[in-house]
């Protein structure tokens, strides 16, 4: 059968690892997955009863098209606690995971041919909707010159050589980088798109996962934001599929319109459950704590074995690092280090089209122990 021009979206490595990954764990290795930015602990035990008493129920049904009423008064809740700011739940739409958020952001917010800038090295995915959309991704590259984040100084160089963009996106923390990006940054880009009329999405599905700097919602700066969020990282809720997204009001009932086709409502169930685990934060943190421990493990170790630091560090659950001293092609030695060691990690290929080819993403959301064994494992082998 003919398939679509759209269709042509590069792979996600990451999830072509993890597949292969698998296969050989089914075969008895001893595999050590940090290719995947999963948790490695369950969902929170309210939320896992609350899904057993909604199984007990048995009625499983599909919700309004933008959640239940009581996630989303429970969302509202969050904002005014962990931000201090008040956000009406009319404004918050339930998605399925945030990648569901993604796809209803970008179809609302664009059109066919529009400019989205976002940072290089970043989420694959982000790339490959807005290919499928026929949306023109702006790749802003970031490193330590311009504290790893997008700056009005790098949109204003993209769009003198692009043409006018018509909207931004910026994780923070980011996904591979681990940089967190500060409230005066985000102030600073977010008044450079309402001045211009770029639309601003933000990307926080990393909150609760910040190790140093400030967590900040782009909420405490506007309103004229989209922002992004989900239960799958803090929450350790990822096969549950469940997101959400604060929205301007304007925007509000297109994105209710775009749902009630694509998706109709996320699982009950699931919503369910995250309506649980919004109060499940003294176990959560515990989490958060092991993840600072991996964190500081791998900071030490995989410098001495050769993979320096590439990148902050200060949230989400990733150390991206150089491999440049044993590789120009970061896929082929993901798939040999794989092989040799039944280590998994991410090519930075993945992230970066341009200069990933000598670099890796080490996802340390798994435990201590294995973090341990596989540096062990790969020091031996790089001897
Ligand atoms: C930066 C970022 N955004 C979004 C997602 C998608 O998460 P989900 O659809 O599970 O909410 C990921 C997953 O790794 C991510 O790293």
């Amino acid at each position: 059968m003919k398939v679509s021009r759209r269709s042509a979206v590069e792979p996600f490595h990451a999830m072509d690892v993890l597949a292969e990954a698998t296969r050989r764990r089914a075969q008895g290795r001893p595999v050590i997955s940090m290719a995947v930015g999963q948790p490695a602990y369950p969902a929170p035990r309210a939320a896992l009863d609350a899904a057993r008493g909604a199984l007990a129920d048995g009625r499983i049904g599909y919700t309004e098209a933008l959640g239940l009423a009581e996630l989303r008064r429970g969302i509202a809740e969050y904002y005014r606690r962990h931000h201090r700011v008040e956000i009406d739940p009319a404004r918050i739409a339930v998605t399925t995971g945030s990648s569901a958020g993604f796809n209803l952001a970008f179809l609302t917010l664009f059109d066919p041919g529009d400019r989205v800038a976002i940072a290089r090295p970043g989420y694959p995915a982000y790339r490959n909707i807005l290919a499928a959309l026929g949306i023109e991704t702006i790749e802003i590259g970031v490193s330590a010159e311009n504290d790893f984040t997008i700056t009005p100084e790098s949109l204003e160089a993209a769009q003198s050589v692009f043409g006018k963009l018509s909207g931004i996106l910026l994780a923070s923390p980011a996904n591979p980088t681990g940089t967190v990006t500060s409230r005066a940054h985000l102030k600073a880009l977010a008044d450079y798109c309402a001045e211009r009329g770029i639309a601003f999405i933000s990307d926080e599905i990393y909150h609760g996962l910040t190790f140093s700097g400030e967590e900040t919602s782009a909420l405490e700066i506007t309103d004229e934001v989209v922002v992004i969020n989900s239960f799958s990282k803090y929450y350790c809720m990822t096969g549950w599929r469940i997101g959400w997204m604060v929205l301007p009001e304007s925007v509000v009932r297109p994105i209710e319109r775009l749902s009630q086709s694509l998706y109709i409502s996320a699982p009950e169930i699931s919503q369910l459950a995250a309506l649980a685990a919004l109060g499940a934060r003294e176990e959560l943190d515990v989490h958060r704590e092991a993840y600072r421990r991996n964190r500081d493990l791998l900071a030490a170790r995989l410098p001495e074995i050769g993979f320096s630091i590439a990148s902050p560090m200060d949230g989400a659950f990733y150390a991206y690092a150089d491999v440049s001293r044993f590789t120009n092609d970061s896929m082929a030695f993901a798939r040999r280090m794989l092989a040799e060691t039944d280590v998994a990690a991410t090519p930075g290929a993945d992230f970066d089209p341009v200069d990933g080819h000598h670099t890796m993403r080490f996802s340390y959301a798994g435990s201590f122990d294995e973090m341990g064994e596989a540096v062990d494992r790969l020091a031996r082998w790089l001897a």
